[in-house]
């Protein structure tokens, strides 16, 4: 082992990177137990504009601890990363008090993959905010970029609403005070907040609060007045949350056999021509990825909709690829999509005890799809798409489905936190280097 560096726990910031040293500090006292004072002699924070966005350059050596970005996003990547690297000396240990240790290095460094995210749903387990600021402190401290919050499914939606305030549930939703606490939360730590309202299946609480709108068949009606009730929805969303270029709008699993019978939606096909529910279904998700567009915004969708539809479909939007069922990822790339893989296997986690090991984690090559249910594509061996196709990255999905029926959900809510624990930074180390 190289003889380790003493540093003193000081920080020199470029002013551009103060925000980044504010929050370093934070984290280093709670990991190490040192107040961090402004100052020289310590841990440099310094501009450096050769260096890619969330990329960053790094020297430990005896004369000094200097740490290179050209944008906050880098410098809090290198932050997590020197974090990782200091240690606290044993009590009786020779290095003066209130010093630190780490490894000599000189190291420079980016990510292969700008996606590493992790979503969290919201809407099956009720999580008190403080689980959401955890889960953004871990997104920070494994140097994830994305963290997706599926705020609404049929059993709540748990964000606030004005111009449809009995969508959101009664007693499970956020404040507008908590999600501008998280807003900043997530900004001032380089983390990128992925809001979704999952419609139009998936959707419930719409039509149990606003039947006369949203219908009661199962599945949004598609016409011109749910379009009109998705506009402000999404709008809304949008202003709660400034800065996600990305908004997530469902498109899972919705049981559009239900439109048949929706005399509403049958009335919009035939006005606009659309032969099958297919086709309806591409054009209702083309219809809202074009709202999205609309509000400035990149529109993200899960796999849902049928390749015969897909020229519908603006290539702007980037497409969750998780069940390799309703459209595989091979026919979405091929036709021009962008996609995150969230491969059910091993990506999947539904607390307590569906989910992979960290070591199957680390394996996964974001190019492939695997699955577990014999009506996948990706069952049993999986497939591979070629690297020439854009995948941005991958996710791990904590799904709340059975967290709800624990007695106790707090103690759900903390196992689900220690599986994700666990395997994020399996999932971000092979985002960081896929070494394939
Ligand atoms: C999903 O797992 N329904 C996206």
């Amino acid at each position: 082992m190289n003889e380790r560096i003493c540093l003193t726990p000081s920080l020199d910031a470029d002013p551009r990177f103060e925000g980044c040293a504010a929050v370093f500090a934070g984290y280093a006292k709670e990991k190490l137990g040192r107040d961090w004072t402004k100052g020289k002699g310590g841990v440099s924070l310094r501009f450096d504009p050769a260096l890619p966005e969330e990329g960053y350059r790094l020297t430990v050596g005896p004369e000094a601890c200097a740490l290179f970005a050209s944008a906050e996003k880098g410098m809090h990547n290198g932050l997590a990363d020197l974090l990782s690297r200091l240690e606290a000396p044993e009590r009786d240990a020779p290095e003066p008090d209130g010093s630190l240790l780490a490894e000599p290095c000189e190291l420079t460094n980016q990510p292969d993959c700008p996606y590493r995210g992790l979503m969290v749903d919201l809407a099956r387990q009720w999580h008190p905010l403080p689980y959401l600021l955890g889960y953004v402190d871990l997104c920070w401290k494994n140097r994830a970029s994305h963290l997706q919050l599926h705020f609404t499914d049929s059993q709540s939606f748990t964000l606030p609403m004005t111009a449809y305030p009995k969508l959101s549930t009664e007693g499970r939703f956020y404040s507008r005070e908590e999600i501008r606490t998280l807003v900043d939360y997530a900004a001032v730590r380089g983390i990128t907040l992925v809001p979704e309202v999952d419609v139009p299946g998936h959707a419930a609480q719409f039509f149990l609060k606003y039947p006369e709108i949203f219908g009661n068949t199962g599945v949004l009606p598609a016409c011109e007045e749910v379009f009109d009730a998705l506009r402000a929805v999404f709008g809304e969303v949008a202003e709660l949350f400034p800065h996600s270029p990305l908004i997530h709008i469902g498109g899972d699993e919705a049981d559009i056999g239900a439109w048949e019978r929706c005399p509403r939606t049958r009335e919009y096909m035939k006005a606009h021509g659309i032969a099958d529910i297919h086709e309806m279904y591409a054009e209702y998700v083309r219809t809202v990825t074009d709202v999205i567009l609309g509000l400035g915004r990149t529109p993200v969708v899960w796999e849902g909709f049928a390749k015969e539809y897909d020229d519908r479909i603006d290539r702007r939007t980037i497409v969750i690829a998780w069940e390799s069922y309703y459209q595989p990822a091979y026919d979405l790339a091929k036709a021009g999509f962008t996609l995150i893989n969230c491969s059910w296997k091993p990506l999947y986690i539904v607390t307590p005890d569906t989910h992979w090991s960290p070591e199957e984690i680390a394996a996964h090559d974001p190019w492939k799809w695997d699955h577990w249910w014999e009506k996948s594509v990706a069952f049993p061996d999986g497939y591979r798409i070629d690297r020439k196709y854009p995948v941005l990255g991958a996710q791990i999905c904590a799904w709340g489905d059975r967290i709800a029926g624990w007695e106790n959900s707090e103690d759900g809510i903390r196992k689900e936190r220690e599986l994700v624990a666990e395997r994020l930074p399996a999932l971000c180390g092979k985002l960081w280097h896929l070494g394939m």
